[in-house]
C-alpha cells in the first residue's frame, strides 16, 4: 500500500538548448552580491564560465568567485567557502558544475551563519539548519546526481575517513537550476558513463525495497528503461541531442523526491560506494559501479519476486519456462552486460582499493534498514571482498 506523503518541490527548472537565457530574470530576484562557485576549471575551457559571467555583468552583480570545488567536496573547503559567503555577505549562491559544485554550494548555503562546527552539526549529529540560510542557484554541467533539484549535500571530512550525504529539506533546494545538455557535451566519456550509472543506482535504491504494488515502482521502471535506451546512443555519439537530453532529464526525476515518495527505499549501495569514496576519493558513480553485482546478486534471494520483475520489465527477459530465480538471475546478467558495454569500472581494485582497506572501508559503511536484507558486518565485508 502506497503510504501518506505531502509532496512538495520548490526548485524552477529552466531545461533545454539555450536556457542559459533564463539566468538574468533569476538573477534580478535576489541582491547585489554573488558568489560564483565552480570547480576545477572545466567551465573555463568550454566558454560555460564566460556565458555566465556576462549574464552576472549584465545584471549588473558584484560577483564574489570560489573556484576550485573538487570532485567529493570536502569539509575543509566547506570551511573556506563558508567564510566567503559570510565576509562578502552573500545574496545568492550560483553554482556552476555538477553534483559536488551544487552539493558544495547547499553546504556553504546553510553553513555561512552557522554558530557550530558544520561538519559536526550537519554530517555528524545530522541536525537540520537553524541559522539564516543563503538561496544557490545553479547551472548544471554534469548529470548524475539529481542535485539540482533536490537537498542533498554530500562532504568528505579524510581526516575522519569519512563520506556522509544529508538530504536536507525543501529549504535548501537549489532555487532554480538551469540545465542545458549541451552544456555536458565536454565531459569526459569517464566522468559521462559514471554519472549515467549513478542515475541508475538511484532508482534501483529505490526500486528494490519493499513488495507493495505501488505508482513509484512502474515510473522508474520506466525511467530505466528509458536510461538504458539513451546511454548506448550517447556512449557511441555523446553529442546526440535526443540521448544526451532525456539522461539529463531522466537524472532529475531519479532523484527529486518524486519516485520515493509513499514507499520504503534502500540505500545501501550508496552507503558502500560513499566509504569506498572515503578511502579512494574516487568518482563517485563508479564507486557505485564497483560494489553493485556483488550487492544485487547477494539479497536477489532475499527479494526474489521483484528482482525478476525487474528483469521482466527493466531488461526484457522471457519468463516463458523459467522460475523466478532464473529469470530473477538474466535480470542480473543482462545489467551486468550492460555495465560493461558502457565502460563502467567493475571492482574495487581499479578504483585503488586494497585487502588492507576492507576493514575500515567496513567501518565506515553504514547499515540501512530499508533493503530486501539487513546487512550484517560480515556480510559487508563480504559484498567488499567479492566486489575486489
Ligand atoms: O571540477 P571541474 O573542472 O569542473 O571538472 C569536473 C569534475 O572533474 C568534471 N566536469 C563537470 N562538468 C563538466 C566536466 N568536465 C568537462 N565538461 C563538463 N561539462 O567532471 C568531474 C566530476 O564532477 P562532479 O561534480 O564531482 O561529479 P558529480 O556530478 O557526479 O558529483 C559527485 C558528487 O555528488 C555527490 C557525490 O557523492 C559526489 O560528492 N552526490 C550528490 C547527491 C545529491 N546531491 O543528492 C547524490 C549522489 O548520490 C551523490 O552522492
Ligand atoms: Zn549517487
Amino acid at each position: 500500500m502506497l503510504g501518506n506523503f505531502t509532496f512538495f518541490n520548490p526548485t524552477r527548472l529552466y531545461f533545454g538548448e539555450g536556457a542559459i537565457k533564463n539566468l538574468k530574470g533569476e538573477l534580478e530576484k535576489y541582491g547585489p552580491t554573488v558568489m560564483l562557485v565552480y570547480g576545477g576549471g572545466s567551465i573555463k575551457k568550454n566558454g560555460i564560465y564566460d556565458a555566465v559571467l556576462s549574464v552576472l555583468k549584465d545584471c549588473g552583480k558584484k560577483v564574489v568567485e570560489d573556484g576550485g570545488v573538487m570532485p567529493n567536496p570536502t569539509s575543509k573547503k566547506l570551511e573556506e567557502g563558508a567564510r566567503i559567503a559570510r565576509e562578502n555577505a552573500v545574496d545568492l549562491i550560483l553554482a556552476v558544475g555538477g553534483g559536488s559544485v551544487c552539493d558544495y554550494s547547499k553546504a556553504v548555503s546553510i553553513s555561512a551563519y552557522c554558530n557550530d562546527d558544520p561538519w559536526e552539526k550537519y554530517y555528524i549529529r545530522f541536525e537540520e539548519p537553524t541559522c539564516k540560510i543563503i538561496p544557490v542557484g545553479c547551472v548544471l554541467t554534469m548529470v548524475g546526481t539529481g542535485s539540482e533539484m533536490n537537498g542533498g549535500a554530500v562532504i568528505t571530512n579524510h581526516e575522519q575517513k569519512l563520506k556522509i550525504g544529508h538530504v536536507f529539506g525543501t529549504e535548501v533546494f537549489p532555487k532554480f537550476s538551469v540545465l542545458d545538455p549541451t552544456y555536458t557535451y565536454t565531459l569526459p566519456k569517464y566522468q559521462m558513463v559514471a554519472g549515467f550509472y549513478d542515475i541508475m543506482s538511484h532508482i534501483l535504491e529505490q526500486y528494490f525495497s519493499g513488495e507493495d504494488d505501488n505508482t513509484s515502482d512502474y515510473i522508474s521502471e520506466g525511467l530505466l528503461r528509458s536510461l538504458i535506451h539513451s546511454s548506448r546512443i550517447a556512449v557511441k555519439n555523446p553529442t546526440d541531442y535526443e540521448a544526451r537530453s532525456n539522461i539529463m532529464w531522466t537524472a532529475t526525476w531519479a532523484l527529486n523526491t518524486l519516485v520515493a515518495q509513499g514507499k520504503t527505499t534502500d540505500w545501501e549501495v550508496h552507503m558502500l560506494g560513499q566509504a569506498v569514496g572515503a578511502y579512494t576519493d574516487a568518482t563517485h558513480g563508479m564507486t557505485l559501479a564497483a560494489v553493485s553485482m556483488a550487492y544485487y546478486r547477494y539479497i536477489m534471494p532475499f527479494g526474489l519476486k521483484k528482482f525478476a520483475r525487474y528483469a521482466v520489465n527493466v531488461w526484457g527477459v522471457d519468463p516463458q519456462g523459467k522460475s523466478d530465480e532464473e529469470v530473477a538471475t538474466a535480470g542480473l546478467v543482462a545489467m551486468e552486460s550492460w555495465m560493461n558495454e558502457i565502460g563502467l569500472v567493475m571492482n574495487l581494485k581499479d578504483l585503488g582499493v586494497t585487502e588492507d582497506m576492507i576493514e575500515g572501508i567496513a567501518d565506515a559503511t553504514l547499515i540501512m534498514q530499508g533493503g530486501y536484507k539487513v546487512l550484517t558486518r560480515e556480510e559487508v565485508v563480504d559484498i567488499l571482498k567479492a566486489s575486489l
